[in-house]
């Protein structure tokens, strides 16, 4: 695990930004997993500023979406799907037929988490995967609970989750109660993982999760086993750590 440290929330972005683009310029036609959230937001603007330069071709790039709530149309402002659009692929040169994310109105669970699975094997794998950190530590919508979950799967968010990201909804109420996710397997077979925190509130998820130990209970905690992962994380998101590094 590496700590690259950035000053702020733009140099994150920047230095996120930079890391992808180089994935892109090694392999043109890789596969990135991407992630949502505010987190990434100032990465992808970043990736659309370096397409807009004509530094950043994306028109054989295949992309995989770690999650989505289960219930929301794509053509809700606050799904996974209309995120990425309008964050990334509305502005870039990707073909929409190579993006996928997981469809949050398919109501058999099953058929949806094996189609996803089945998705990612075909893709040959993800070779970079962008991540954010839940406030409670889940990569994804994996939550803390009792074990790791392999496979991709429902999940039930926790009342952490939902307070947080109801910040992006009406009220409380509004905010989906499951969502489907890419499993840790999904997120560890990845060749390369780039994750971005930033702000104090994230401080205490990010010394635990790769300062800790590793346990379901801070999910993210198993991302320290993984060969290739890289955190961008700002001064404040770092405070709790400034020692250990
Ligand atoms: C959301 C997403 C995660 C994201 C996390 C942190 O619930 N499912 O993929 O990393 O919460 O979000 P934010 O970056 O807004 O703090």
């Amino acid at each position: 695990m590496r700590i690259i440290s950035a000053k702020d929330y733009s140099d994150v972005s920047q230095k996120a930004a930079d890391l992808i683009a180089a994935q892109v310029l090694l392999k043109p036609d890789c596969v990135l997993g991407l992630a949502t959230g505010s987190s990434p937001e100032g990465t992808y603007a970043e990736l659309v500023r370096k397409y807009e330069a004509g530094e950043l071709d994306f028109s054989q790039v295949r992309t995989v979406n770690l999650d989505e709530y289960v219930g929301l149309p794509v053509t809700h402002d606050q799904s996974y799907r209309y995120f990425m659009n309008n964050h990334l692929f509305d502005h870039v040169n990707i073909d929409k037929a190579n993006t996928n994310v997981p469809n949050g109105m398919e109501p058999d669970e099953k058929q949806e988490c094996a189609r996803y699975e089945a998705l990612i094997a075909a893709l040959g794998g993800i070779d970079l995967q962008l991540l954010g950190l839940g406030p409670n530590g889940h990569v994804g919508f994996n939550e803390p609970c009792g074990e790791f979950i392999a496979e991709t799967h429902k999940v039930q968010l926790t009342e952490t989750t939902i307070r947080a990201n109801s910040r992006f909804f009406a009220s409380e109420n509004d905010v989906p109660r499951y969502a489907y996710t890419m499993g840790i397997r999904g997120i560890l077979q990845a060749k390369r993982l780039v994750l971005v925190a930033n702000g104090a509130k994230k401080a205490q998820a990010v010394k635990d999760a790769f300062f800790g130990p590793i346990t379901p209970k801070v999910p993210g905690s198993i991302l320290q086993l993984h060969p290739d992962c890289t955190i961008v994380a700002d001064e404040e998101a770092l405070s709790l750590v400034k020692d250990l590094l």
